[in-house]
């Protein structure tokens, strides 16, 4: 049920993660401390970082203070990081994340990503990603930017399946062909960039839908998220933001104004993604390097 920032998702392992969390990427470590302080102050239960990001120190800062400030524990807040791509093998993960995890100021993650399927290392990254979770480090495990054809090899070869896969999409991007992937294996999808970068909250649709329903456009996005059944982490440095994107739970969206969304759909690549260049293009059709598994 979607009813508040509290509301979660089980996801396939029998954890609860909230539909609803907060996103840093490029943020610096200073801002990323005072983003997490105001989502935390502003009721949002999930964060999502990563080591890339180089703000891991921030977030963990942020989360030490704003759950002292809000006289909250530290498993009231589930917490994402994700492995590097320099970081990845078998003991080179292990590695890295003892050291994310004196970073963030935790002794437990309560989810870790592989960030990128780095060819030929993913499935050693996966292997350390279980020892993990075998060894209570990690509340579950899951994946990022994996195509069909790198989900397929991973089920063929993990012992831990992962509960979700973290994709970019939003209105302009939304994966229907490892969006039904998942769904068939019972794999959570959850969005990155889900308001599109900032870019999907100018379209016309999305402005007149926020005008039908008196709500601001990112709130419309956010909310046509919660109702296809994906995870959302929206990114702000604005408290005014912060807070006006969490009042999603007092409207509904009619079906057709979900299916008017749905429709804007452009399947394209983006491709301005750095790795992208390296690694290819998880999203849409793959070419030869988003072959190679
Ligand atoms: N797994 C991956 O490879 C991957 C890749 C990218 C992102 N992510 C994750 O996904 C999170 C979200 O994605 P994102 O940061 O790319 O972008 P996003 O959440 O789609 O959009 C963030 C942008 O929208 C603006 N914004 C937010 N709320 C707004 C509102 N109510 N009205 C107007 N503008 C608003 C923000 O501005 P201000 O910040 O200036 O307030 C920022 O410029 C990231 O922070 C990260 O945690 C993961």
């Amino acid at each position: 049920m979607i009813m508040n920032l509290n509301s979660t998702v089980t996801l396939n392992n029998g954890v609860e993660m909230p539909r609803l969390g907060f996103g840093v990427w490029q943020t610096s470590n200073a801002v990323a401390t005072d983003s997490v302080r105001m989502a935390i102050k502003h009721g949002y239960k999930s964060i999502d970082t990563a080591k890339k990001y180089g703000n891991e120190p921030g977030v963990g800062e942020g989360l030490t203070r704003g759950l002292a400030e809000n006289g909250l524990k530290r498993s009231d807040i589930f917490l994402t990081t994700k492995i590097f791509i320099g970081d990845q093998g078998y003991q080179s993960t292990l590695d890295a994340f003892a050291g994310q995890l004196k970073s963030l100021q935790t002794d437990y993650v309560d989810l870790v990503l592989i960030h990128w399927p780095v060819p030929g290392k993913y499935l050693d990254t996966w292997r350390a990603l279980e020892k993990l979770y075998r060894d209570g480090k990690i509340r579950a495990i899951g994946v990022s930017n994996f195509n069909i054809i790198r989900l397929k090899n991973l089920l063929k070869h993990c012992s831990i399946k992962p509960v979700l896969n973290q994709m970019e999409f939003n209105p302009l991007e939304q994966e229907a062909d490892i969006k039904a992937f998942c769904d068939a294996h019972d794999i959570q999808m959850e969005a990155w960039s889900p308001l599109g970068h900032g870019s999907a909250l100018t379209h016309p649709v999305i402005m007149g839908l926020a005008e039908k329903y008196d709500k601001t456009p990112a709130q419309i996005i956010i909310r046509w998220e919660l109702q296809r059944g994906i995870i959302t982490i929206p990114k702000s440095t604005h408290e005014e933001f912060i807070a006006s994107n969490t009042k999603v739970f007092d409207f509904e969206l009619a079906d057709a104004d979900i299916n008017a969304i749905n429709a804007l759909d452009l399947d394209k690549r983006s491709g301005w993604y750095g790795d992208w260049q390296v690694f290819g293009n998880p999203n849409g059709k793959p070419t030869a390097v988003e072959n190679r598994d």
